[in-house]
């Protein structure tokens, strides 16, 4: 039987941190076993915010495409890809603009929360308010049936369902309607305890080095209740042992457990313990990354064969629309 299709895409807006690694990556990675994967780089959405600054796009793009790579995305089982070199995105973002009410779009609730947040940028652009349309294109395109995302994006799938739906009343049923595939959010906080991201200058990135793991580590917030060595802590809300639970090995969780609820280990000597089995469990990543690094014609290349096989793809789908809208 033929694999179920997913389709997801990250915006290369910055370097991959621990909150995506933990989120996003790993997820994306395990659903390669189910289904048949399309995973992309969506440029052209980094530039409906960044359209001021272009500057280290394609660098992101590299970068966000080789920790992909070093992750476990493998580009001879799922096809890895940038979205500007597969146009026909563009093409059917046109067509569906068509039949999308601007009500639809002035309605979905990430577009007035970024106009207010995104300070310092004008975002009363077309392009903004066309964001979700474009990501119905993109998930449309390959008729994905499940799109795997945090639940941040869940009203954009939302959107390409009743979009997909719309489309299919007038012109022919072409789409399946996309399920959402909620990845679990990450339990991993910033070094500060709000949530891990690059505006807040707060995560851990996959390109760290281990003397910025240990420098940043040793920065991270405890139990705010612990405030002497003689204090018996708190690891359930304790950031750190949350890292413990994630990279560190079941015996040493359990040790540094015991040890900070009877006050037997500092948050110094706790943080930097933690910091070295993060590291440990991070250098088989970092050895791939190098590699690929070292070798940027390399990732070029599994990018160029994901054009390929994903523009097949993208052009059948436009060939039926095409048709099904009389335009040939
Ligand atoms: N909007 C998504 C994000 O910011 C990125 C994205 C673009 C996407 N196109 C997509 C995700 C299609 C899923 C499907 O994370």
């Amino acid at each position: 039987m033929e694999r179920k299709r997913i389709l997801s895409g990250m915006r290369p807006t910055g370097k991959l941190h621990l909150g995506h690694y933990c989120g996003a990556l790993q997820n994306w990675v395990r659903l390669q076993k189910d289904y048949q994967c399309f995973y992309m780089i969506a440029d052209w959405h980094a530039l409906t915010t960044d359209y001021e600054r272009i500057g280290p796009i394609r660098e992101y793009t590299l970068d966000m495409v080789i920790d992909m790579l070093a992750a476990g995305i493998d580009p001879e089982k799922s096809v890895v890809f940038i979205q500007s070199q597969v146009k026909q995105h563009a093409e059917l973002a046109l067509l569906l603009g068509m039949l999308t009410p601007l009500p639809w779009l002035e309605r979905v609730p990430t577009y007035k929360e970024q106009m207010q947040q995104l300070t310092g940028r004008d975002l009363s652009t077309f392009g903004f308010l066309g964001y979700p349309l474009l990501q119905a294109a993109d998930i449309m395109i390959y008729k994905a049936h499940a799109v795997p995302v945090g639940i941040d994006q869940q009203p954009h799938i939302e959107l390409t369902r009743e979009i997909a739906r719309r489309f299919n009343f007038f012109y022919g049923e072409i789409f399946p309607e996309p399920e959402c595939l909620l990845a679990e959010e990450s339990k991993i906080l910033g070094l500060d305890n709000r949530k891990m991201s690059k505006s807040y200058d707060n995560a851990i990135y996959l390109s760290d080095t281990p003397d910025i793991i240990r420098k940043k580590v040793s920065t991270m917030i405890t139990d705010p209740a612990r405030v002497k060595r003689s204090d018996p802590g708190h690891p359930e809300v304790c950031n750190v042992f949350t890292f413990h639970k994630i990279f560190s090995p079941a015996e040493v969780t359990a040790e540094v457990q015991h040890k900070c609820v009877h006050a037997e280990i500092g948050c110094v000597e706790d943080k930097k313990k933690m910091a070295e089995y993060l590291i440990t469990a991070l250098a088989p990543h970092q050895a791939r990354r190098a590699e690929l690094t070292k070798d940027p014609a390399q990732v070029w290349d599994i990018l160029e064969q994901g054009r390929k096989k994903a523009t097949i793809v993208a052009e059948q789908t436009m060939d039926e629309v095409r048709k099904a809208m009389h335009l040939r």
